[in-house]
């Protein structure tokens, strides 16, 4: 019988990974609280026009990568529906913004989310067919504020302090703008008439993009196409003064408070919701696929979807490279252990072992209960590989109250009483 195995590209995560999991989240819910995000869930799927009216029906995302299917009506009130699972959350967002309409507040809503995102791409190191964001957006109508470029330093401001508090050092923020709505159509027109004569040297992809979507010429990352698109025109000599007047107050605030950044002019990214603000934090021990996360301005998506005016501006992290580039980091650095290896000296106090490994977890500590039907060697060995310390529970400790504990990375061996343990534990 052939074994079966997780979905290419899919995969299980493990103990200890899950603990790095685990961190991420609880750091990203604790940063993101100080800055008055709210959690949305949104659903796994969705209508499959949600994503080719909003990511763009010329990306590769839609053209390429989701996994969609015809959902057959099981009633005769339901009509069959083509349904996707969804391959990134902010039209899901928008859409719920829209259908729940919570731009009638007022005020701007902050709306952050953790789960599972889906796309059928090439796996690879740091590329997965599932794989999991951490996203927020910040959407309102514009008397909200919604269009102010504080918002857009606000939210780079709050990824830097995350990745800091999260202890991931190296990174880098990339900024573009790709303009406005009137910008937009300038500049789509100087490339289309840019690539009549280069086209026909580019890849089969870039040929069709040239005609119907020549943006996204920009995504190409077929190398042999690189030195073509160098020559290209660039969005900033199209942007208006509007716009220019928006990038110059986002970079202005980064400035003011300390956040480091490099722009590059041909950050386009590959969704075509994007107006002005463009961005990405990157990684150098990440390879290939560098972006732990991207994100940027969507002025024009609410009113897409067929919803009111509602700027925004967001951004997903991938959790599955944050949390790469974690290991790597721990790597160097020594493996956690629990604080305590709790070993029965016969099966009879197997019960009274678990009676004080309770007693221990309930004041907070992290123990590991061995088993009485081990014998004692086998019992340090194990212990030496899980906790720092052994705590042996003999019949004499057991009535005397007083506990032999050795610590594995000094060797010492000392007698301590029940009430002092907890503390004693802690301490090593
Ligand atoms: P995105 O750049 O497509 O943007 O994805 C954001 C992040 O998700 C990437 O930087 C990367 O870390 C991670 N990611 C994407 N694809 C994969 C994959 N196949 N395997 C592992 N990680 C991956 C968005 O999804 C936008 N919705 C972000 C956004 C929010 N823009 C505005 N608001």
């Amino acid at each position: 019988m052939t074994l079966l195995k997780a979905v290419r590209g899919t995969r299980d995560l493990l103990p200890p990974e899950t603990e790095l999991w685990d961190r991420v989240e609880t750091t990203a819910r604790r940063v993101f609280a100080r800055y008055n995000f709210g959690e949305i869930r949104t659903p796994i799927f969705e209508d499959t026009s949600l994503f080719s009216r909003s990511v763009g029906e010329e990306t590769d995302i839609v053209s390429k990568e989701m996994y969609t299917w015809e959902d057959r009506a099981r009633a005769q009130s339901e009509k069959s529906q083509s349904l996707t699972l969804r391959p990134e959350n902010t039209a899901g967002v928008v859409r719920a913004y829209i259908e729940h309409k919570l731009g009638e507040s007022g005020l701007l809503q902050k709306l952050c989310y953790i789960g599972p995102q889906f796309r059928r791409e090439r796996p690879q190191k740091g590329r997965y067919r599932q794989f999991w964001q951490i996203g927020a957006e910040v959407i309102g109508p514009p008397s909200a504020g919604s269009e102010s470029p504080l918002r857009d330093a606000e939210v780079l401001e709050m990824l830097a302090s995350f990745l800091d508090e999260l202890g991931i050092n190296g990174w880098t923020l990339v900024l573009n703008s790709v303009g406005s709505s009137t910008d937009r159509p300038k500049y789509i027109a100087a490339l289309r008439e840019a690539l009549k004569d280069k086209a026909p040297q580019m890849c089969a992809d870039c040929q069709r993009r040239a005609e119907t979507n020549p943006l996204r010429v920009l995504d190409c990352k077929v190398p042999e196409d690189q030195p073509i698109i160098e020559t290209l025109p660039k969005i900033a000599d199209f942007l208006d003064d509007a716009s220019k007047a928006h990038f110059a107050a986002v970079l202005a605030a980064l400035d003011a408070c300390g956040v480091r950044y490099e722009i590059n002019p041909r950050l386009v990214r590959g969704l075509d919701y994007y107006t002005r603000t463009t961005f990405e934090f990157t990684h150098g021990g990440l390879g290939a696929q560098n972006a732990l996360l991207g994100g940027g301005r969507y002025d024009g998506l609410s009113e897409m979807l067929g919803g009111p005016r509602a700027p925004g501006i967001g951004f997903a992290m991938g959790l599955d490279r944050l949390i790469l580039t974690l290991q790597a980091a721990q790597a160097e650095s020594a493996p956690t252990l629990a604080d305590a290896f709790v070993a029965p000296l016969g099966e009879s106090l197997n019960a009274d072992a678990l009676a004080l490994a309770r007693e221990l977890r309930r004041k907070g500590l992290q123990i590991e209960l061995g088993d009485g039907g081990f014998r004692l060697k086998k019992s340090f060995e194990i212990g030496n590989k899980l906790a720092r310390n052994i705590v042996l529970l003999g019949e004499d400790e057991q009535r005397s109250g007083i506990l032999t504990v050795k610590h594995f990375a000094t060797g010492e061996q000392t007698k301590i009483p029940r009430a002092e343990l907890a503390q004693a534990l802690r301490n090593s």
